[in-house]
């Protein structure tokens, strides 16, 4: 009697993987996993969905423009970074493995459980909608994640969260662009999924991605120039002579979603109105730090400075964020 065949792919054929299959096949690779992070990641799986059908509608539901409040870093909130917030708060809220969720949009942390009694419980930050001033414009805009593990033995809640970078379990982004994309790292490389809408899944379109280690672009806002302090001022000077492009969204999530594709440096040095520089370290520097160096660049607050090594002493903190390829971060550094 002949053998049956082993069925086998044909050539053509790739694997056709969606973002709850590859977090349950991440899962399977950890025998010591309970599930709870899967939870949490399809949480935030959701959230994504929801809130790319709000900002695909803004225009049609009329929610639009400026919510007439400020947040707690002083900015104008826009109606939707508060319907995002509520988004995130309402899907994470549910799932039981959360102890504490953190969002920019917010002074306070919210606990969600009692944590006391928590066995293996996470705390989630995230920036609900970042670059909404892009939004009127139709510009891209995303959310921003990271995943710290709760430590039972702080005496509070904030005392929980001032967790390095470095200890971040997961962290990643969702741009909401042309595409919906979402790109994840658990600390095992960086993967993209793009959301098929015909379908309502986001399915794996790149595994293991690694950024370009060298390309002549920097991202920053030059309006700025004048107050950057000198060494940024030199590194300007020495791009612009040798040919570099200049490229800046004002949207971190999509400068930083393009440098990881392409290559180059993203810059949010210091300046006279912010002088610990504008972006939040829990919420914006710490998850886009682990997203770049797991994908092989580098991100660093200054010179010798890790931006996953600061040691946060509040969750709305600010840095000074210099992020990209490794080659063009020490071009930058070269100058400073
Ligand atoms: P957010 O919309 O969450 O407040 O973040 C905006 C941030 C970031 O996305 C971007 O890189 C930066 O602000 C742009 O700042 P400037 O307008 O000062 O260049
Ligand atoms: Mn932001
Ligand atoms: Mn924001």
């Amino acid at each position: 009697m002949s053998a049956v065949p082993t069925p086998v792919l044909p050539s053509s054929v790739g694997p056709i993987v969606s973002l709850q299959a590859h977090i349950l096949q991440q899962q399977a690779s950890f025998p010591e996993a309970t599930g709870t992070l899967s939870w949490i990641l399809s949480a935030l799986s959701i959230s994504a969905k929801i809130i790319a059908s709000k900002v695909r509608r803004a225009r049609l539901e009329n929610v639009l423009g400026a919510a007439g409040a400020e947040n707690v870093q002083g900015e104008q909130q826009q109606k939707l970074d508060v319907i995002a917030n509520e988004v995130l708060l309402g899907t994470l809220g549910g799932r039981e493995g959360v102890a504490i969720v953190a969002s920019e949009e917010n002074e306070e942390p919210v606990i969600i459980r009692d944590t006391a009694s928590a066995e293996r419980r996470y705390c989630v930050l995230f920036d609900p909608l970042d670059g909404s001033s892009n939004l009127d414009v139709c510009g891209g805009v995303g959310t921003i994640f990271s995943i710290l593990r709760h430590d039972r033995r702080a005496r509070d809640s904030h005392t929980s969260l001032l967790q390095p970078g470095a200890q971040q379990v997961a962290a990643g982004y969702v741009l909401y662009g042309s595409s919906t994309v979402f790109v994840l790292t658990v600390g095992h490389g960086v993967d993209m999924f793009v959301l098929d809408p015909s379908i309502g899944a986001f399915m794996l379109v790149e595994r293991g991605l690694r950024t370009p280690p060298k390309h002549k672009s920097y991202s920053v806002n030059e309006g700025n120039r004048r107050t950057f302090p000198e060494g940024y001022q030199r590194y300007l000077d020495w791009a612009q002579e040798n040919g570099y492009s200049s490229r800046y969204v004002g949207s971190m999530v999509a400068d930083v979603h393009r440098i990881l594709l392409k290559g180059g440096v993203f810059l949010y040095p210091p300046t006279q109105k912010a002088p610990k520089g504008k972006l939040r370290l829990m919420y914006e520097a710490n998850p886009m730090a682990m997203i770049i160096e797991q994908a092989g660049g580098k991100a660093l607050a200054g010179p010798g400075q890790r931006i996953l090594d600061v040691q946060p002493t509040d969750i709305h903190q600010r840095v000074p964020v210099i992020l990209g390829s490794a080659d063009e971060v020490d071009h930058v550094v070269a100058k400073l």
